[in-house]
């Protein structure tokens, strides 16, 4: 059976996947969105062009100006509007750290280590995105993408680390900033300044990785987008090739060691906190997209128990809304593009 949407009659409290030493504080931490019962289906956007959503590390000032104008007006919203940046951010808690049950079954609802890892993101992202675009009114606005897979991409971008902008997030690795060069296979344990590579060194490495996981490590749907978690499973079938390297290596670099667990990127618990997590998962996203243009068995899964699972979320109208998988699988669809820039590692040999 497909995967059903969350029982939000029964969001726990706190999420039973919080690290212990924050389990137990008083008051517990609630990741449960504000309750509705009124659940309308999704209806594909009309539009009269695709939105482009441009790499980070190539976007002007205008384009600065909007999103940080934008996520001022999320994060300005009270804490129990749906469409808040707090509540944006508390959607990944409840979906990623046992905040929910599968309605009608009594197991937990996790949507990484799956195949439901990349639909999942791609629909979370796309309400983010319509919301932003709601309070500027502007229909036409689209979220960058953190370019990693390219060397001009691969530090953080440098719109997300202006302390006075809305795209900030203190809670970062501080020896992490540009023009430092992102491992997309990072390791804490190994992260000794004296012995990391150059970063000339680290951006071969880099592209070596992404060569070998879109591509040698991602043959079928199941190498790339995951194993198949159905109606009714417990969580962890086994993580995709993206999802394994360089997703949650990213996730982990960018966090900050000085917090209990790598807050905020570094944790699912927090991540949505941090305004870079959406453009690190829009290139997470562009990866899906690509990746189905690299031939042969790659292509998304056929199975109704993917194609038909569901998710909730509030839309830019504060109505909860009812999406399956198989909507999710053609971006174009959904009224987005990305900004068409070079990919480096499709031809990289080592
Ligand atoms: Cu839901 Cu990058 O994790």
């Amino acid at each position: 059976a497909p995967v059903p949407i969350p029982d939000l009659t029964s969001c726990v409290v706190p999420p039973i996947e919080l690290p212990d030493d924050i389990k137990n504080i008083d008051p517990p931490i609630s990741c449960c969105p504000p309750f509705s019962s009124d659940i309308i289906d999704f209806k594909f956007p009309t539009f009269n062009k695709l939105r482009v959503r441009p790499a980070a590390q190539l976007v002007n000032d205008d384009y600065f100006a909007k999103y940080n104008k934008a996520l001022e007006l999320m994060r300005a919203l009270p804490d129990d509007d749906p469409r808040s940046f707090y509540q944006q951010a508390n959607i990944h808690c409840a979906y990623c750290v046992g905040g929910y049950t599968q309605k009608g079954y009594d197991v937990e609802l996790q949507v990484h280590n799956s195949w439901l890892f990349l639909p999942f993101h791609r629909w979370y992202l796309y309400f983010y995105e319509r919301i932003l675009g709601s309070l500027i009114n502007d229909p036409t606005f689209a979220i960058p993408f953190w370019n990693w897979d390219a060397p001009d991409g691969m530090q953080i971008p440098s719109i997300f680390t202006n302390p006075n902008s809305s795209l900030y997030d203190p809670r970062r690795n501080p020896t992490h900033q540009p023009p430092t060069i992102v491992d997309l296979n990072y390791n804490k344990a190994n992260d000794n300044p004296a012995t990391n590579p150059s970063a000339e060194e680290q951006i071969k490495i880099n592209l070596t990785w992404m060569h070998k996981q879109m591509i040698s490590n991602s043959k079928t749907p199941r190498q790339f987008l995951g194993s198949p978690y159905r109606g009714g499973d417990t969580p962890f079938k086994g993580a995709g090739s993206l999802e394994n390297i360089p997703h949650t290596p990213i996730h982990i670099w960018t966090g900050d060691p000085r917090q209990p667990h790598g807050e905020d990127m570094g944790h699912f618990w927090a991540a949505g906190r941090d305004p870079l997590f959406y453009a690190h998962h829009a290139n997470v996203d562009r990866m899906w997209s690509v990746w189905k243009t690299l031939g042969k068995k790659r292509k998304d899964f056929t199975d109704p128990d993917w194609l038909e699972s569901e998710f909730l979320f509030y839309d830019e109208n504060k109505n909860l809304v009812k999406v399956k998988v198989k909507d999710s699988a053609n971006d174009r669809k959904l009224g987005y593009v990305y900004q068409d820039v070079d990919i480096p590692w499709i031809k990289y040999k080592s």
